[in-house]
């Protein structure tokens, strides 16, 4: 009896340690953080200036304050980030009676019939006929279907993330969006992947697919059962090289799933933000994958989405995290669709990270 008397009072003083160690610890790190800490009223300014931001406000125009700009978000950056379930709710509504990720992303056996005609995004007098074979190759719905899913990260490819050190709290999302096949790396981007883009243009690089399928399924492989999505009812030449590479993936890789984004998505989701000032615009990927996780998520974290050369700090970065190739010219209007995802974050509609994680 004596000697159980002894563990007890033993276990409670050690709990006790524990406890006044973590509160300790918890005091010297709050103090720490608090030099750096951007004072409330001032955060809210900054909330308030970027929120109201007009959509068609363009960052490459020369008049365009581009210092006063960094030097405020680099400030707005270090206040806590703040969420608006109301705001969030908000959205979401409206995506969805717009634009309907939640039921029509891509093509699968719950929004599709053996035997229905695609019409494409860009025409509507040229259609794709669903055969019972490619129909039976569509998967059953979608990851959030009946759900939302929680914490999402959608990581863009900007060079903003290179010895960002991201890697493992972009890991811990729930759902991880990629895009273009893009290299993953635990050190800056994470591994995990739930969703990756391909571009019909990356499918050019492998010919014949038919005897030679090895090279495509190993570069698909580093994403696990993660789904690839594709654009192939917007263009004929792009649908003949998608579909080819679903024939040949599906039998060898029947567990991941190459998708095709429907076109009434694409082009409903394209009317929704020429209605707020994007016009002129073909929506770049990544900025439609973050209004799908809008819809689909109740936390989206974007990173990589930064589409200016220098950082925050004024310091050069690579176009890419993985390389330094510059896009073509004129294809997409980045820094339009940047403010529109400033306005969100100030809204408290989702949070971006433009900084190294700690
Ligand atoms: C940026 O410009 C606004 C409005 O002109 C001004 O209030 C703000 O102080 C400026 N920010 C910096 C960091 O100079
Ligand atoms: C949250 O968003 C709603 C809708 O835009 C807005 O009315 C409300 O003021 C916001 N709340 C906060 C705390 O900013
Ligand atoms: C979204 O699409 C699904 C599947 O087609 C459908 O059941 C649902 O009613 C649609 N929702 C809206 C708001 O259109
Ligand atoms: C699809 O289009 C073909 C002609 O291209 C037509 O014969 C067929 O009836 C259409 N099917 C449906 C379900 O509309
Ligand atoms: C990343 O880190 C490496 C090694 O520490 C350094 O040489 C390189 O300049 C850094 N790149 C960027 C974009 O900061
Ligand atoms: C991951 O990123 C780090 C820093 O950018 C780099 O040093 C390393 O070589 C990368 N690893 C892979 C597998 O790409
Ligand atoms: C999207 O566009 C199609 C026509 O392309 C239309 O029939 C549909 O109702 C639109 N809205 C949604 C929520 O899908």
């Amino acid at each position: 009896m004596d000697r159980f008397m002894k563990r007890i009072f033993a276990l409670l003083a050690v709990i006790v340690l524990i406890f006044t160690i973590a509160v300790f610890y918890d005091k010297i790190n709050t103090t720490t953080r608090e030099i750096h800490v951007i004072p409330p009223v001032y955060c809210m300014q900054l909330r308030h200036k970027f929120a109201n931001i007009a959509s068609a406000t363009n960052p490459a125009h020369h008049r365009f304050d581009f210092k006063n700009f960094t030097e405020d978000l680099s400030a707005l950056m270090r206040c806590p980030p703040m969420s608006n379930i109301t705001q969030k709710e908000l959205n979401r509504a409206r995506l969805r009676a717009c634009c309907n990720a939640t039921g029509i992303l891509y093509y699968n056996k719950q929004n599709t019939a053996a035997n229905q005609n695609i019409t494409y995004e860009t025409s509507s007098k040229q259609s794709y006929h669903i055969n019972k074979d490619f129909y039976n190759m569509l998967p059953e719905d979608f990851p959030w279907s009946g759900r939302t899913l929680s914490n999402c990260a959608v990581v863009g490819s900007g060079g903003i993330l290179k010895n960002s050190s991201c890697g493992r709290e972009i890991d811990t999302a729930d759902f991880v969006i990629r895009f273009n096949m893009a290299p993953v790396n635990d050190s800056d981007v994470g591994l995990k992947t739930d969703l990756v883009t391909m571009n019909p243009s990356q499918l050019l690089g492998y010919k014949n697919l038919k005897s030679n399928p090895g090279p495509l399924v190993e570069r698909v492989s580093v994403y696990g059962n993660s789904i690839l999505i594709i654009s192939a009812f917007n263009y004929a030449a792009n649908t003949r090289l998608s579909v080819n590479a679903f024939k040949v993936l599906h039998p060898i890789r029947p567990q991941q799933h190459m998708v095709f984004f429907s076109s009434s998505y694409m082009k409903n989701l394209s009317g929704f933000w020429k209605r707020q000032g994007l016009k002129g615009v073909h929506l770049s990927s990544g900025f439609r994958l973050i209004n799908v996780a809008l819809e689909v998520c109740d936390h989206v974290h974007v990173y990589g989405f930064w589409p200016f050369d220098t950082n925050l700090e004024q310091q050069k970065l690579t176009h890419h995290y993985f390389d330094n190739v510059g896009p073509k010219r004129g294809v997409h209007a980045m820094p339009k669709e940047f403010l529109n995802l400033l306005k969100l974050h100030s809204q408290g509609a989702l949070t971006l990270h433009l900084q190294p994680c700690l």
